[in-house]
């Protein structure tokens, strides 16, 4: 891959890690770290050996602690359009990654780290993690999609009170509300992000693909279902489901 000034991407056994590498500024993501993402994940999308993606933060302290507030001075509103606006596309990107997406949640995932966290498919989470929008603080609100995706997460009513509170949810209190998946200590996080990518690396990725593309239809509307009735139809003309019916007649594991 590319070398990159604020990430550090490896790619191992199929599994590119992008590594947001500004420790000493929490992994505060400014626009070139934004610009960064959006060009790695596209990289890992389009690597052949590259089967799915885990996102997370250099040190033990931090995953993102937000959109670089240094870059909010002096902006216009239309600035603010446009920064929001670039967010939005990058974190469309990795929503709509079709190889599965992981943040390893290794700390502080506040305001546009939260909002990274939410656009990934799943979300793992070390002890020490804290999750939030407290953009308000600064007189603003989430930008990156937050005011979406955390109501999708967590309901309306909640939602909506840790965006006007700006409080922080701990891992355990992020997992019972459905925002992470799993909770585990920080010394296991990548391992258990690892193994639930060994397991979904035995699937169709065709299928893989198929089941996101449906999932962010969701919109409560029968847009999601048409959606779903698409992805279902398309299966049938992928190469990939003829293994997996064929393997389950002759009583064998597939292979994709
Ligand atoms: N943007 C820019 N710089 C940031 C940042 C951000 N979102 N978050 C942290 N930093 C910088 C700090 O300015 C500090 O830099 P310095 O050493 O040059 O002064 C460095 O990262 C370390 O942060 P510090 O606040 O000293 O660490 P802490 O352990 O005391 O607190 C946080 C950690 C995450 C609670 C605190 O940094 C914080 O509240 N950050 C802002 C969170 C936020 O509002 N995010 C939403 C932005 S829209």
């Amino acid at each position: 891959m590319k070398t990159y000034e604020n990430l550090k991407t490896v790619i191992e056994n199929g599994i590119c890690t992008i590594t947001i590498n500004r420790p000493d500024k929490m992994n505060a993501l400014n626009r070139q770290t934004i610009e960064e993402i959006w060009e790695a994940v596209k990289e890992a999308n389009g690597d052949e050996s590259v089967f799915s993606i885990i996102i997370t933060g250099e040190g033990p302290k931090a995953f993102a602690a937000g959109a670089d507030i240094k870059e909010f001075l002096g902006l216009t509103k239309e600035q603010g359009m446009k920064m929001a606006k670039a967010g939005h596309d990058v974190f469309f990107s990795i929503e709509s990654s079709p190889k599965p997406v992981i943040a390893a949640v290794n700390g502080f995932a506040l305001g546009g780290g939260c909002e990274l966290a939410m656009a990934c498919h799943l979300r793992v989470a070390s002890e020490n993690a804290r999750f939030g929008q407290p953009e308000v603080n600064l007189g603003l609100i989430p930008g990156y999609g937050g005011t979406q995706r955390l109501i999708k997460y967590v309901g309306r009513s909640k939602g909506l009170e840790l965006m006007m509170t700006a409080e922080m949810l701990n891992a355990q209190q992020a997992l019972e509300l459905g925002l992470v998946n799993y909770v585990v200590p920080q010394d296991t996080l990548l391992a258990k992000c690892k193994e639930i990518l060994e397991v979904i690396k035995t699937k169709s990725p065709f299928a893989i693909g198929a089941a996101i593309r449906a999932a962010n239809a969701y919109d409560g509307t029968m847009k999601g279902y048409e959606a779903e009735l698409t992805e279902f139809g398309k299966c049938f003309a992928s190469e990939e489901i003829k293994e997996g019916i064929n393997a389950f007649l002759e009583k064998r594991k597939a292979k994709f």
